[in-house]
């Protein structure tokens, strides 16, 4: 069982989206998946078909309110098994807070938990880094995918903090999202964060696509709805270099 930590550096650079699209496109390959939401906004339930916000989930057995955080899970139309964050208080959220800085190690042991087999892949949707659900899911896992939209000011969060993600995690990999290549300012914002985070590897850049919100108004995929946009192949894409990656992940763990 592997890992997998969706983590941005800026609030709506698209972690959601592409944990959600990832988790599907893996359990569509033949994957078991599970796909946890660990970020308190608790939206990566409406992507995987849930009609309201999922009410109990991760967060209170963080809180210590439910022990049984097995018990609410659900499974979508692809196979995937859906851990939901749950709906929590200002104040559940601070004794969220505190529980997380008090145990670094709680989503590590809680994926622990998990009954996958080797071939499984654990993906985790975080809130914005840093935060210590994101802090948490970069230890957790074995793989971190870093998305950055192609805009100056996202790119200079994100080199900023990429030497603490890398303490976290040792492999790390960049997603460049929402990318529009006929805008100059984001070829140069591509090299500046090349050139920035030394040699960096770029795992997939996907591509600006309207098509794909409208789908997801639609309880849709854009894969589906619009398979043939330059946004569903990048997609296809970053599902295709996470699924080669994991054997490499696996065997440089056994070296
Ligand atoms: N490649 C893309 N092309 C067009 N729209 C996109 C693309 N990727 C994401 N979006 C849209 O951008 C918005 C923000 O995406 P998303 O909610 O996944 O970001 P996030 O990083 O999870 O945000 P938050 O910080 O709120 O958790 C959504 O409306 C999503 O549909
Ligand atoms: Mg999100």
């Amino acid at each position: 069982m592997k890992t997998i930590a969706v983590i941005s550096t800026t609030g709506g650079a698209g972690r959601t989206t592409l944990a959600a699209t990832l988790a599907v496109l893996l359990a569509r390959r033949g994957r078991d998946v599970v796909a946890i939401d660990f970020d308190p906004q608790n939206m990566l339930g409406a992507w995987l078909g849930l009609d309201a916000l999922a009410p109990h989930g991760i967060a209170h057995a963080l809180t210590g309110a439910s022990h049984a955080w097995h018990a609410h899970t659900w499974r979508n139309d692809d196979g995937v098994l859906f851990v939901p964050h749950g709906q929590v208080t200002l104040d559940e959220a601070a004794a969220c807070d505190t529980q997380l800085a008090a145990q670094p190690q709680w989503l590590e042991n809680a994926i622990a938990e998990i009954a996958l087999p080797e071939s499984g892949v654990v993906v985790i949707d975080t809130p914005r880094y840093p935060s210590r659900q994101a802090q948490q899911a970069a230890r957790a896992a074995d793989l971190v995918l870093c998305v950055c939209p192609p805009d100056p000011a996202a790119c200079a969060a994100f080199v900023a903090h990429l030497p603490a993600l890398r303490e976290a995690c040792g492999d790390v990999r960049v997603v460049v999202n929402r990318l529009n290549p006929a805008r100059e300012m984001q070829r140069d914002v591509l090299a500046m964060l090349r050139a920035a985070a030394g040699g960096l590897p770029v795992a997939q850049r996907i591509h600006m696509e309207a098509a794909l919100p409208e789908a997801f108004a639609r309880g849709a995929w854009v894969i589906d709805e619009a398979p043939h946009t330059q946004a569903s192949h990048d997609l296809h894409g970053l599902a295709q270099h996470v699924d080669a990656r994991l054997p490499e992940i696996e065997a440089s763990i056994a070296a």
